[in-house]
């Protein structure tokens, strides 16, 4: 891929997401938004025009043809990423897919594994990753601050209104809590805890066919363990508790962009960190993929597409004890 010096963003879906992550490329020092593409051209000409953008494509395909874009922000609801990104990969565009990265674990492997063939870089947009108090934490752990990690909580939920045609209810735009909250906590537990031996799922569908509520038991062959929580059907506070043999470390919420955590070393009074992010938060994930780029990675050492597999591997599962049953949208590209 060609990459000139300032790196050149596209974005795909200009939706809600899209619109919170444009104000923080202002934070990201060689990264230009430049182009959008929608379903319509007359959204894409909207959203342009709204956020400063030179071009505006009236389909997905118009913008992988776009020679003046390095890398697209794909924004589109979860079985809209698979088929857009691997035809992105086979334009030699590299990506950032919101998360969670595929609705299934088949669109995750396959969109991987051509990445991969093709030597294009693709992330997943876990900005929790990213997010400076996570950062600390891990820094704090790799430093056997808490001893050896053995467990980690995490819950993240919200109470939302059933609506079988939004696209959290939607089976066929991936609704349900495990794909839209519930990647985050198994995502953190997995950055923590790596890829689990054992996932027993408990949880509740709604009529559409998707997870109203999951509570999820990520179990380890050495006894380590992670116990997770996630509902679109009642409120969570959105905490975080990583527990080792010598503390615990609080991430409070809402975990998935903290600003705060506290340490607890066992016998010590507890020591409280802030670090609060630039702009929203999406800024450091944005970072991350310009700098990969400019480097001329073609993953990032922090999201790891192996990381990303095993998130996936365990919402798959995850879905399946449940009876859920997502598809990845072959037309997605329009
Ligand atoms: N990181 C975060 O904090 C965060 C927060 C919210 C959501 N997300 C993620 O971002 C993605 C999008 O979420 P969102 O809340 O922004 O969704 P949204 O508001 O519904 O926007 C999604 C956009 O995707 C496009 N799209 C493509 N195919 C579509 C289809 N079949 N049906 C509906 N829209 C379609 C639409 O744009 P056009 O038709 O104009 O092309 C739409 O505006 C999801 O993966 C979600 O999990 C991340």
């Amino acid at each position: 891929m060609p990459v000139s010096d300032e790196i050149r963003w596209g974005v795909v879906g200009p939706g809600r997401i899209a619109g919170n992550v444009m104000a923080d490329f202002a934070h990201v020092p060689g990264a230009r938004p430049v182009a959008v593409a929608s379903r319509s051209a007359d959204r894409a000409a909207a959203f342009a025009q709204r956020h400063g953008l030179e071009r505006a494509h009236g389909s997905y395909a118009e913008i992988l043809a776009d020679p003046d874009v390095d890398v697209l922000y794909v924004a589109t609801p979860h079985p809209q990423h698979c088929a857009v990104a691997l035809a992105a990969i086979d334009a030699g565009k590299a990506l950032l897919v919101e998360k969670a990265f595929t609705a299934t674990t088949e669109g995750a492997r396959e969109v991987v594994g051509r990445a991969r063939e093709r030597g294009v870089f693709v992330m997943e947009a876990m900005w929790t990753r990213f997010q400076p108090a996570v950062v600390r934490l891990r820094e704090l752990v790799d430093d056997g601050a808490i001893g050896e990690v053995r467990s980690v909580q995490a819950d993240l939920g919200v109470a939302r209104e059933y609506d079988p045609a939004d696209r959290l209810f939607a089976r066929e735009l991936g609704g349900g809590a495990l794909l839209d909250l519930g990647v985050y906590v198994v995502s953190f537990a997995q950055m923590l805890l790596g890829d689990p031996d054992t996932v027993t799922a408990t949880g509740s569908l709604f009529p559409t066919g998707v997870d109203a509520e999951a509570a999820l038991l990520l179990g380890y062959a050495d006894g380590r363990s992670a116990t997770l929580t996630t509902s679109l059907r009642y409120p969570t506070p959105g905490q975080a508790r990583v527990f080792g043999t010598a503390g615990w470390i609080d991430v409070l919420p809402r975990f998935h962009h903290p600003r705060t955590i506290v340490l607890h070393r066992s016998g010590a009074e507890p020591e409280e960190v802030t670090l609060p992010p630039s702009g929203t938060g999406y800024a450091h994930e944005l970072a991350e993929v310009t700098g990969c780029l400019r480097a001329g990675r073609t993953e990032s050492a922090v999201m790891p597409l192996a990381d990303t597999l095993a998130v996936q591997t365990v919402l798959g599962q995850a879905a399946e004890q449940l009876g859920v049953r997502h598809a990845e949208d072959p037309h997605a590209l329009g």
